[in-house]
């Protein structure tokens, strides 16, 4: 089911870094890497909760802020011998503005 729901200029979202969306149920992190690709994930880390949207950008992951697991930005997956995993959200870029579908 598509529920697509514009949520940010491209342009508001720096290279190697995120913005973040919230709905009532959830707060999404969105980041733009440096190939210009964007991801949105679940803001929290699927260890203990940190704030992935704070983490380092790398390729197309991040690296948790607390304890420096490192998450597949393409699949939610914990990287490396770190077990979980945090949901995903398809985007896409229409127009210069950034979409999620929720
Ligand atoms: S909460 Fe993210 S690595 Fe521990």
């Amino acid at each position: 089911m598509s529920n697509w729901k514009e949520v940010v200029a491209l342009d508001g979202i720096p290279v190697l870094g995120s913005r973040v969306f919230r709905t009532d149920e959830t707060e999404i992190a969105i980041f733009r890497t440096r190939d210009d690709s964007i991801f949105a994930v679940h803001n929290a880390c699927p260890h203990k909760g940190g704030v992935l949207s704070e983490g380092i950008v790398h390729g197309h992951k991040v690296t948790c802020p607390l304890h420096n697991w490192v998450i597949n930005l393409e699949d939610g997956e914990a990287q490396g011998a770190d077990k979980g995993s945090t949901a995903c959200f398809e985007t896409k870029v229409e127009s210069g503005m950034v979409y999620i579908n929720l």
